[in-house]
């Protein structure tokens, strides 16, 4: 089974109202960073990516109730996301709010398995998404709006909780998975660092890409988001990005599994264009 079916199977065959509103955001048009992420540390180390797929589930999930809530009027005010409409635009507000109470709730019921590492598998699961990882990182972003004196310091400080968090917890999760719990501290610091990058290239994409292109409205601009882009300009910003790049290709060769695929997956995020 590929993981698109496998997520699909987590659903009931009729969905009810609240699946309805979930699987229209959770399936089609995501990129899947985090879970291919996850299988890359999974191959390299031997592992088939069918081991991963109820974790990598639980991510994608929690990140799409993420973008679900960043598209709200009450954050973001976007109205299209993976191509589509946003949630709240097609379901109504209260009901993409439940939606995203759903995903995330759902997540850890998905990733509630038996397994050695189970218990820390799941602490570091809400650790990634709450008040000192994805939420923590929403409310820094949320009060960096409209602020001309936000400090770089700042900035990397919103952007390694808002985003790096939830990168870094794939990679944290194969360490545990591949048994290679020795890995797991640098995984989430290589995993962070590319979720900085990664941020940055999607302030870079939000200025320089049309809305077609990128499958979602760029609105950074209109709600005076303070950005790398805003603040360093974009020339600035792409050498910044291009330096956590390298950073994070020379610590692979620290870990103790096969770090090839994981490479492959720097350079594919290296390289995208939406
Ligand atoms: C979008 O994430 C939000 C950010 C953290 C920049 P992705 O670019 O991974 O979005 P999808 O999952 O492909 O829609
Ligand atoms: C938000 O960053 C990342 C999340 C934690 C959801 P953005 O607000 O820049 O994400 P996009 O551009 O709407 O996808
Ligand atoms: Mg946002
Ligand atoms: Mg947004
Ligand atoms: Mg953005």
């Amino acid at each position: 089974m590929n993981f698109e079916d496998y997520l699909r199977s987590l659903y009931d065959a009729v969905p009810n109202r609240a699946e309805e509103a979930e699987l229209y955001s959770l399936t089609n048009g995501g990129k899947r960073v985090r879970p291919e992420l996850l299988f890359s540390v999974l191959k390299g180390a031997g592992k088939k990516e069918e081991t991963g797929y109820p974790y990598a589930a639980a991510i994608e999930m929690i990140h799409t109730y993420s973008l679900i809530h960043d598209d709200l009027p009450a954050m973001d005010n976007d109205s299209m996301r993976r191509g589509k409409p946003s949630n709240h635009i097609v379901f109504g507000e209260a009901e993409a709010i439940l939606a995203g109470d759903s995903l995330l709730t759902k997540a850890f019921r998905t990733a509630a398995l038996p397994h050695r590492y189970a218990a820390e598998i799941v602490r570091e699961i809400a650790e990634a998404a709450g008040d000192h990882g994805m939420v923590y990182g929403q409310i820094l972003d949320l009060q960096n709006e409209k602020r001309t004196d936000v400090s770089l310091e700042r900035l990397e400080e919103t952007d390694r909780h808002k985003t790096g968090k939830l990168l870094a917890l794939p990679l944290a999760i194969g360490g545990y998975l591949t048994d290679h719990t020795e890995d797991v501290p640098l995984l989430k610091e290589i995993g962070e660092t590319i979720g900085l990058a990664f941020q940055i290239q999607d302030d870079i994409l939000d200025v320089t890409c049309t809305e077609e292109e990128m499958g979602k409205s760029l609105s950074d601009a209109a709600n005076e988001k303070t950005t790398y882009v805003s603040k360093l300009g974009l020339e600035k910003a792409r050498e910044y990005c291009e330096e956590l790049f390298e950073k994070t290709e020379k610590q692979l060769d620290s870990l103790h599994f096969d770090a090839k695929y994981l490479h492959e997956m720097i350079l594919k995020i290296k390289n995208r264009k939406n």
